[in-house]
């Protein structure tokens, strides 16, 4: 081993090719539902049919006659698990509608019983054999149904902490020399995985194993452990692989904790895939929302006022808002900002995360209303954004780590053509199609949370590295890999990663975009820790000299500024004058302003994420503009996405070929939130009607001939050891604004209501 490393070098910041490429292509990646199990029972799902209401009783005489039925569990015999407290109000749970407790339904897709058998055939055969007679009632739906009840979302959850307001907005508005005001709506939405809701339960003694895709493998074990009365200890969950989740798999359904339980009763491993339809109910989804947006300016476009009032629709006992104006207040300079987020309950399933969660809905309303401005000003809507453009934030003055939104905009300009653009609507045509172009901007809190990770390097080079990070398609195995490569100087072929799994020194819920940097961070750290070692056995005295600037990771030795310099150490030297063969280190890294009690809450599963508006001196946004393309026919009305273009800047890239696979996907993902994607209510019954991939519409790759992406390199020393300010939820959140501005321009109509389908354009 020489200190030149012999392959090329996969450092950070290199396109290498993902580390489970060949895995996942192959077959060989096992997802949860892949890994055989010893003579486990199957389970399937019964859920409620009705929203609202009582079990009266079941006629299970028909299911039991199903050969091969082991079980069937109901509320009437399953063990009574201990109360799952919300993951937003300091516990782990989705919801705290706990199904197999009582005759109680409180929402449309409750499990109201499991069948166990043989075969997976076998029960799901006895499944659609079981009968319950329900004694229903009339559930309230959604916005305007009667009975729901709309209150602010201040003090009814812990993680909603402000409306954020600074200046006279009242004052101002009335005295705007130009004004908009208008209301904005977003529909229901489900994350639809590729990979389906499985979980699979092991019992070896009182050690539990749960295989189950999840973004946070230490959260789960704690909740389930929890609702089960045992040690977290002796619970682990492994995810090696996620396929596709989105927020679906961040935090613990009822599910999990009910296989592991009937588990352990029936004394044999228990394998659950829940079906498609079930998805919908099983897990979170993306709430409908309400917005009105007021907006007062100058004639020269500089913003005078601005209020944002949001409403989000919740379930009867869950208080769960994603509460998006804590960015929209903040995005531009405004002396007079005022904002109100209330939630709306109905007997509904307990929302959650979904990709981009606050920043969807509310950056739709706030960049359609700045569109409008646009308008109304007959200004460019990028000029109107630059003249707005802000270094700090306005409501409490703190300045963004670094914000490089006009130089997106203006490459993406660049990029897209913008400037063959007329202003006048409906004034660029094609033949049949009318063609519009529109932008928006897109932003995305920087966010990061406390991370551990053991790291051992042995003498030839090969390197291992342990941490509970989560692979959700994000590449969190190949910039882990690239982190230890680069700080420990190794060729990255030589670096196995092990994550998902709660066995391994704890990371945060690969979500909120923190992954890359709280692992990375972690990783780096430790590597660092090794090269001390390595550094001090062959420099003693430089090691010893150096102690101006240090960093400690818990219990360990405090690395100096020598050893974490880019020199290269020379490793056969430095084993041999240690004597060991390995160098091993674990360490716990936690992002500057975490609490206190940041260790302690990862090892419980507990998100101590900072970051975003949360930052005691700064604010941390990645920022990106994104421009597309619509063309719409004049006669079928037809819309058409033919290219879209986004230029981003989000600090340090670890890797542009992963990066862009992200912002590509978010991309898409927001042109098929503003034109496909809906779930249908049914309003008499409380429920999802297009529960399948047949009628929840996603785009096909004929919907998306052309999508470029654009990394503009940034530097943002202030965030994280990495630079890195993450990007997986930063591509979509401009878009739904980007599609209706651009609809706008080709048509003269403003759809204010997603999705736009055709029968909404008027042209
Ligand atoms: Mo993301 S919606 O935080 O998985």
């Amino acid at each position: 081993m020489t200190i030149a490393a012999p392959e090329p070098k996969a450092n950070m910041g290199q396109p290498i090719p993902r580390y489970d490429a060949v895995a996942k292509v192959t077959g060989k990646a096992a997802y949860t539902a892949d890994v055989a199990l010893h003579s486990p029972a199957y389970a399937y799902l019964v859920t409620s049919s009705i929203a609202k209401g009582r079990i009266d009783g079941f006629d299970l005489a028909a299911a039991k006659q199903v050969r091969g039925v082991i079980d069937i569990v109901t509320h009437e015999n399953a063990e009574k698990l201990k109360e799952a407290k919300l993951f937003s109000n300091g516990g782990h749970a989705s919801t705290t509608i706990q199904p197999l407790k009582s005759a109680e339904i409180a929402q449309e897709g409750q499990i109201v019983a499991v069948v166990l058998a043989e075969t997976f055939e076998a029960a799901r055969e006895a499944a659609h054999a079981v009968k319950v007679n329900y004694a229903a009632a009339t559930p309230t739906t959604t916005f305007d149904s009667p009975g729901t009840t709309s209150a602010p979302a201040k003090g009814q959850l812990a993680r909603f902490k402000e409306d954020p307001r600074v200046g006279d907005f009242a004052a101002a508005f009335g005295n705007a020399e130009v004004k908009v005001s208008a209301a904005y709506e977003t529909p229901t939405q489900h994350h639809n995985p590729m990979e389906l809701f499985a979980t699979s339960c092991v019992w070896n003694g009182d050690r539990l194993t749960i295989y189950e895709p999840s973004q946070y493998v230490h959260g789960l074990k704690n909740g389930v452990a929890e609702q089960l009365g045992i040690d977290p200890d002796d619970v682990r969950v492994i995810s090696s692989y996620v396929g596709g989740a989105f927020g679906s798999k961040g935090s613990m359904t009822p599910r999990t904790a009910i296989i592991a339980s009937i588990s352990r009763r029936l004394g044999r491993p228990v394998k659950l895939v829940a079906t498609r339809d079930q998805g919908f109910t099983l897990s979170t989804h993306r709430a409908e929302t309400r917005h009105r947006i007021q907006i007062g300016a100058n004639r020269d476009g500089r913003l005078t006022a601005l209020r944002h009032e949001g409403w989000e629709v919740s379930s009867r006992p869950d208080a769960y808002v994603v509460g998006g104006t804590k960015t929209t207040t903040r995005l531009y300079a405004c002396p007079n900002v005022d904002s109100l987020v209330s939630i709306v309950r109905a007997d509904r399933d307990t929302p959650g995360f979904m990709r981009s969660p606050p920043e969807v809905p509310y950056i739709f309303a706030l960049e359609s209303a700045m569109d409008e401005l646009a308008v109304e000003l007959k200004m460019d809507p990028i000029e109107l954004r630059r003249i707005n453009d802000t270094a700090k934030e306005p409501i409490g003055g703190k300045p963004y780590t670094s914000r490089s939104l006009m130089a997106c905009f203006d490459e993406g300009a660049k990029a897209f053509g913008w400037a063959q653009r007329s202003a006048q609507p409906k004034s660029m045509s094609d033949g049949d199609w009318l063609i519009g172009y529109g932008c928006a901007t897109t932003c995305y809190p920087s966010q990061m949370a406390p991370a551990a990770a053991r790291v051992r390097l042995q003498r030839d080079g090969r390197t291992r590295v342990e941490i509970a990070g989560h692979e959700i398609g994000n590449g969190a195995y190949t910039v882990i890999a690239q982190a230890a490569a680069e700080r420990l100087d190794v060729p990255v072929q030589k670096v196995s990663v092990f994550i998902g799994d709660s066995d391994l020194p704890p990371a945060p819920v690969a979500g909120g975009s923190n992954s890359t940097a709280s692992t990375c961070s972690a990783v780096m750290m430790v590597c660092d820790q090794i090269r001390q070692r390595l550094f001090k056995a062959v420099m003693p005295n430089e090691s010893m000299i150096d102690k101006t600037k240090e960093t400690v990771g818990l219990g360990q030795t405090p690395v100096t500024q020598a050893a974490k310099s880019d020199r290269s150490i020379d490793m056969e030297r430095a084993f041999d004058a240690l004597g060991v063969s390995v160098v091993e280190e674990y360490g716990e890294w936690k992002p500057d302003g975490a609490p206190m009690d940041s260790f302690r809450a990862m090892h419980d599963g507990q998100m101590r994420m900072v970051g975003g508006t949360e930052m005691k001196d700064n604010i941390a946004y990645a920022f990106g503009a994104e421009f597309v393309e619509v063309r719409i026919s004049r006669w079928t009305h037809e819309i058409r996405v033919p290219r879209m273009v986004g230029a981003f800047a989000a600090g340090h890239i670890m890797n542009p070929r992963t990066a862009r696979s992200q912002l590509m996907g978010g991309l898409i993902w927001g042109m098929s939130s503003a034109l496909h994607e809906a779930t249908e209510l049914d309003e008499r019954y409380a429920r999802y009607v297009n529960d399948n991939l047949a009628d929840y519409l996603v785009p096909v790759n004929a919907d998306v001939p052309s999508v470029e992406v654009i990394m503009l390199p940034e530097q943002d020393d202030h965030i994280n050891p990495a630079g890195v300010k993450g990007i997986g939820e930063l591509g979509n959140v401009g878009t739904n604004a980007a599609i209706c501005n651009a609809i706008y321009h080709a048509t003269g109509q403003r759809i204010r209501k997603l999705p736009v389908r055709l029968e909404k354009l008027e042209i």
